[in-house]
């Protein structure tokens, strides 16, 4: 199963390679939309079905789209359908200190652990930040419990949080750090950064421990490409600048679950820059937000334009300037969203590649694995867990 599904989502991202590799950012067609005809079914959305592909645009454009789109996004859809998950947790467990969505990925990650591996003798948790899954596993699995975590303000809180009996955190670099393990222990990683979740992998097989990890955070890689790690990825790679398209979210939610306006958040921001344009300010891709607290962003268009004027020290924008920039952003993103639907669908595949290449990696050198779905994506869109024991 993993070596199949693995090697239908690397088929995918090789016969749309150029999707992946370049994101619309104008009303122009991209190339390879245009090359494959695809430009003007794509056009054709109607708002309805561009709004319901905001959460799956795989399965909106199996349904409506030119014959070979519709055909690649179908394969997509029941790839990506095979590792989605609607479950909430109960919210039983309670910290205060800890964020909801927080809490219910640890109630998820403590029932799976005490399912899979109640036998280990001890665990280790690479990128720990605050230990929160580090004292709830120790709490459940009643082990010896080690957090792992190399920004010190994050082992300090740790630390405090945990007490005198709780896990014991060292501030180290998780990825080269492998004098704590002894061998048949659990390695755990809730949300480890890029290049860390592939030294989880690589540190399980040369010591021969048991996995736990929920990965996240795929760009955040040294060097220019990620090589695939697994025999049956035979050396594919991907782009860094390709990567993050792994770690977007086709709907995001709020600290409390709440669906975010995301399009409206992007409009915003598009109208923002046209706005700064305007004045004559040259922007880089992506810098028009300077100066504004991402999170500001949902405040809407005055409020960004407000600050982003203010750090640039040019006089506030006026309410015809910023209905100018809105109208024309309307017309932009209104292409901008459509061209964006191919490559959003292609971004869950590309994850669900990374995991599944990091889980038959660890097949390949006699691990026994699962990849499973743990949680709906109101509580993280990076919810795919990869479980593997040692044998
Ligand atoms: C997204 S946070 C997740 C924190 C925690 N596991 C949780 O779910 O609350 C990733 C953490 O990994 C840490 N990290 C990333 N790379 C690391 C490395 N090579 N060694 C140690 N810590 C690392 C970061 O400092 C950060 O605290």
């Amino acid at each position: 199963m993993i070596h199949d599904d693995l090697g239908e989502a690397l088929a995918l991202l090789s016969e749309h390679a150029d999707v992946v590799a370049s994101r619309p950012s104008d009303a122009s067609a991209p190339t390879w939309a245009v090359r494959r005809g695809w430009d003007e079914s794509l056009l054709a959305l109607d708002d309805d079905a561009l709004a319901l592909a905001e959460t799956d645009p795989a399965g909106v454009l199996a349904r409506h789209a030119h014959p070979s789109l519709s055909d690649a996004m179908g394969r997509a859809q029941r790839l990506i359908t095979r590792y989605a998950s609607q479950r909430m947790a109960s919210g039983a467990r309670d910290e205060p200190h800890v964020k909801a969505r927080k809490r219910a990925q640890l109630e998820i990650l403590v029932e799976a652990a005490r399912e899979r591996f109640d036998d280990v003798p001890r665990f280790v948790d690479y990128g720990a930040g605050h230990g929160h899954l580090t004292r709830a596993l120790l709490h459940a699995l009643e082990v010896e419990a080690i957090g792992i975590d190399w920004t010190a303000e994050s082992v300090t809180r740790a630390r405090e949080l945990a007490g005198d009996r709780g896990p014991t955190f060292v501030h180290a670099d998780a990825s080269t750090e492998s004098r704590l393990l002894r061998g048949g222990e659990l390695l755990v990683g809730l949300h480890p950064c890029g290049a860390l979740g592939d030294a989880i992998v690589e540190h399980a097989i040369t010591h021969r421990a048991h996995v736990m990890m929920v990965s996240c955070c795929f760009q955040k890689v040294p060097g220019d490409t990620r090589v695939f790690l697994s025999k049956a990825a035979k050396g594919f790679a991907v782009p860094q600048h390709a990567l993050g398209l792994a770690n977007l979210a086709p709907e995001s939610f709020d600290g409390s679950g709440d669906a975010v306006d995301k399009r409206r958040r992007r409009r915003d921001r598009m109208a923002l820059r046209f706005a700064l344009e305007a004045r004559g300010v040259v922007l880089e891709p992506g810098a028009e937000a300077r100066g504004v607290n991402k999170d500001r962003v949902r405040h809407g268009l005055d409020d960004i334009a407000t600050l982003a004027f203010a750090a640039r020290r040019l006089s506030p924008a006026s309410p015809e300037e910023l209905a100018d920039a809105t109208a024309k952003a309307d017309r932009v993103h209104a292409s901008v969203a459509r061209f964006s639907l191919p490559r959003s669908a292609l971004g869950r595949v590309l994850e669900i590649a990374i995991v599944l290449d990091r889980a038959q990696r660890l097949e390949e050198a006699g691990h026994q694995v699962e990849v499973t779905p743990l949680f709906s994506p109101r509580i993280s869109p990076r919810n795919l867990g990869l479980f593997a024991r040692a044998r």
